[in-house]
């Protein structure tokens, strides 16, 4: 379907509870898909948690569950986190669910059917935690143990029958789809690490496994597990009911058009994700953008390092408009990020606080002293005020156009932008002084609230708590929030009345 979007997280191992990483994901993604449902789109948003493999085994075994009741547990913990950090995903897909199991069995079948799939002997490493294969070229020494060069993740030597898949004969057709689709793979610099790494030559990949039980089996030989990054993968189908579509997901929705994802899996989403689909005939995915990492101080988070970061815990302090904002604005997209309290803090008491809640208060509380809160009824717009609300039909397109290329940071910057002429604006016209002509003092008012309306949708995606309590001051709700009224000079009713709101954020002490 044309007019359609259908955004993924990837789906997070249930084998700790979700940390600072996974909720950047999701937010991120959030803030997409609500972006393009005030765009008018039809939005599909997709996140859930990957369940089977022998990390997830061994997590259990290590607590001395069963799989499937230690994923019922911590996946709990991933479904709450939509709640938590106020996501508006459409579904939350688990491996574990039948409507998977189904569609990994229907695109394994299509893949042996095609002869893309072959039985043979896996010799070499594996790594349980990153649950991949990996060549002796990407292994080095550790402490007396070998480890994947990358991810520094201890590394197994397996020998034992695996089914493969024959990648390397879509090595030649996948570098073509990248020459066709040169925005396949963002930001740029990922692309070509890919593109690199597909061109040094692809081998076959092993993708069953024998030694353990808990996954999804071979349908043609029960002795063998599919290997979970092909189950994985395969959420983003199985979501939208695949093979079935008696409720025209599938038709509406796939191609999807963004994989959100993190740049340590790059290799999965961006080389075997597509070949598997070209080689069964499905369409690849749009786009997959690979962001970085929340750095714990200058590290990756990781349980084994001891460095995770809560976000419930930094959302009971600080709430969670403020986290979103901050992960949103102070991260540069796709590249690594840190929290640091003081710019968390600073982006509460000066951009939120300061810049946009009081510049809230200061407009409201000069219309119920001045006009009874209602909208003037006579205005006359001069150029200062066509400046400063022209700017918005000048940017219109630029800004989807950096949405649609993910650049978020460039559309929280025209954001900052605009505060700040509204700020500016409403010091320069003083108002108070222009008692003696309501005609002039109409239009400064009325040009502040089209101001604060305007600036109020472009945060709604990312503090949608927030912008929904603004956007109340003129009865906005969230299914008629428009992205395309933030450039109509004369959207506000005449004579309209307004509401007053509660202060939106207290100053924060920097301690
Ligand atoms: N289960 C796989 C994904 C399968 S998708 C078909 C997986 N799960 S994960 O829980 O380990 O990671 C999920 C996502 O969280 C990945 O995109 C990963 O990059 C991201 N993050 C994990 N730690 C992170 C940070 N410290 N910072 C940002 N994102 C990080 O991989």
């Amino acid at each position: 379907m044309e007019n359609s979007f259908y955004i993924t997280t990837p789906i997070y191992y249930p084998s700790a509870k979700p940390h600072m990483g996974h909720a950047y994901s999701s937010i991120v993604a959030d803030f997409f898909a609500r972006f393009k449902r005030i765009q008018g789109y039809k939005v599909y948003f997709l996140t859930g948690t990957d369940e089977h493999g022998l990390k997830i085994q061994r997590a259990a075994e290590k607590k001395g569950m069963q799989p499937k009741d230690f994923c019922d547990q911590i996946s709990k913990t991933f479904y709450d986190l939509s709640s938590d950090l106020n996501l508006s995903n459409d579904d939350f897909i688990r491996t574990t669910e039948q409507r998977h199991k189904k569609a990994v069995e229907h695109l394994w079948n299509i893949l042996e059917k095609k002869n893309e799939i072959y039985l043979s002997k896996y010799k070499g490493w594996y790594s349980v935690s990153d649950e991949a294969f990996y060549s002796e070229d990407e292994i080095e020494k550790a402490d007396g143990k070998a480890v994947s060069k990358v991810s520094k993740s201890t590394v197994e030597w397996v020998e034992e029958e695996s089914y493969f898949f024959k990648l390397s004969k879509w090595q030649n057709s996948l570098l073509k789809f990248f020459d066709d689709n040169p925005n396949f793979i963002l930001p740029e610099t990922r692309k070509n690490e890919v593109v690199s790494f597909v061109k040094s030559g692809l081998k076959d990949l092993s993708v069953s496994r024998k030694s353990f039980s808990w996954g999804i089996k071979v349908p043609s030989n029960n002795e063998h597990i599919i290997y979970v990054w092909l189950d994985a993968l395969t959420n983003y189908l199985s979501a939208l009911n695949f093979p079935d579509d008696k409720d025209k997901k599938y038709i509406d929705f796939w191609p999807a058009s963004v994989h959100l994802i993190g740049k340590d899996i790059l290799r999965f989403h961006a080389v075997y994700w597509p070949a598997f689909l070209l080689a069964a005939g499905i369409k690849p995915p749009k786009r997959i953008f690979s962001h970085g990492w929340i750095l714990s101080g200058e590290e990756k988070m990781s349980k084994s390092k001891g460095n995770i970061l809560d976000p419930l815990e930094i959302i009971k302090i600080y709430g969670l408009d403020p986290l979103r904002y901050y992960l949103l604005k102070e991260v540069s997209f796709g590249n690594d990020g840190s929290i640091s309290k003081e710019k968390l803090i600073n982006c509460i008491n000066s951009d939120l606080a300061n810049n946009y809640g009081n510049l809230c208060q200061r407009v409201l509380s000069f219309m119920e002293r001045n006009l009874n809160l209602t909208i003037p009824s006579e205005i006359k717009f001069e150029n200062s005020d066509l400046d400063v609300l022209n700017i918005y039909k000048e940017n219109y397109d630029t800004l989807i156009n950096e949405i649609d290329s993910q650049n978020l940071n460039k559309y929280v910057n025209f954001i900052q932008n605009q505060l700040f002429n509204a700020n500016k604006y409403f010091n320069d016209q003083e108002p108070w002084k222009k008692k003696d002509n309501l005609l002039r003092l109409g239009t400064i008012m009325y040009t502040s609230l089209e101001l604060i309306r305007r600036i109020s949708i472009l945060l709604y995606p990312i503090i949608p708590n927030t912008a929904l309590k603004v956007l109340k001051i003129f009865n906005i709700s969230e299914n008629n929030i428009h992205f395309n009224s933030i450039y109509l000079n004369e959207f506000l009713k005449k004579n309209d009345k307004i509401n007053t709101i509660p202060i939106l954020f207290k100053k924060v002490e920097n301690d």
